[in-house]
């Protein structure tokens, strides 16, 4: 494990994007996992204005998503298809129908479970996952006591998830008790995996994580046993680490991590900065990608970030 610290939430984002669009660069047919949550929001927006401003082509990559409600339509504000559709997919010139996310509204959950599974080999595996943390240290909606070669079933969300998102819940009612999400052995025969946390709420878990024993309590410490897994966190997500200046000198030494210490300044003022007024580029904008008939179209402007 490595764990990269960024002076701020830009800076953090644009590293997590840049390493992206590098391995997409090099193999067009990436197979990418990628997970939701208002921290990757950051991380979808540079993606988009690479797309945009630096060409960076998404037509051949693969993505499967780690998790979905069970129960949400995928036209629900806060359904992940939704999630995705709005921050990313119709953004940028992927082909909708490479796109996967667990099918929660599935009759039967266990052999959706199972297809996903299936999918992911067929595509030749997970070649770089993104990851965000949960509060409780769950991966994807992997939650506590999840075993470390669980592979892709439904989970019924603990209360710690269920306060955490139902506040991106209009009525915190409506949000499902259970999700369909990749197991922890799913996530952990990823070829890379890339985890991103930022903000002071962050620093305990992610310190227990990075630090701490290993134990199916906090499913994140796994990812201690991935041969090729980054922590990328700001200043405030690291605050609790223990090993800090260790890490600094790791990625300050790494010749690896040379590329990005060049075009990932410190101060997060990569790819959004001086951003131009948005094109009304026809290629580009969602309103005018034609959808295949079983995806849906996001509502403008009504989900809140
Ligand atoms: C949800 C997702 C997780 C994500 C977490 C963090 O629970 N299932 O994959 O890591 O949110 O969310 P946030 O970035 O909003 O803190």
């Amino acid at each position: 494990m490595e764990v990269i610290i960024r002076p701020n939430v830009e800076a953090a984002a644009e590293l997590v994007a840049r390493v992206m669009a590098r391995e997409l660069r090099a193999n067009p047919r990436l197979v990418v996992g990628l997970a939701t949550g208002r921290t990757m929001e950051s991380v979808y927006a540079r993606l988009v204005h690479m797309h945009r401003e630096e060409g960076l082509d998404f037509s051949a990559c693969r993505t499967f998503n780690l998790d979905e409600y069970v129960g949400l339509p995928g036209n629900h504000r806060n359904s992940y298809r939704h999630y995705m559709n709005r921050h990313f997919f119709l953004q940028v010139n992927i082909d909708l129908q490479n796109t996967h996310l667990p099918n929660g509204l599935a009759d039967n959950l266990k052999g959706e479970c199972a297809k996903y599974e299936k999918l992911i080999a067929q595509c030749g595996g997970i070649d770089l996952q993104l990851l965000g943390i949960g509060l409780n240290g769950h991966l994807g909606f992997n939650e506590p006591l999840s075993a470390f070669n669980s592979r892709t079933r439904v989970k019924v969300l603990s209360p710690v998830t269920r306060e955490q998102n139902a506040l991106l819940f209009q009525r915190p009612e409506q949000m499902p008790n259970r999700a369909i999400t990749m197991g922890v052995g799913t996530i952990l025969d990823c070829r890379r995996c890339l985890l991103l946390a930022t903000g002071e709420d962050k620093a305990a878990i992610v310190a227990r994580a990075v630090e701490g024993p290993v134990t199916s309590m906090i499913s994140a410490t796994a990812l201690q046993f991935h041969p090729e897994c980054t922590f990328i966190l700001d200043e405030a997500a690291a605050s609790q680490l223990k090993g800090k200046d260790y890490y600094h000198w790791i990625f300050e030494n790494q010749p690896e991590w040379e590329y990005f210490r060049a075009v990932s300044p410190a101060d997060g003022s990569g790819v959004l900065q001086n951003r131009p007024p948005q094109r009304n580029n026809r290629r580009n904008n969602a309103s005018n990608r034609s959808l295949p008939n079983n995806r849906v179209r996001p509502v403008k402007n009504s989900l809140s970030s």
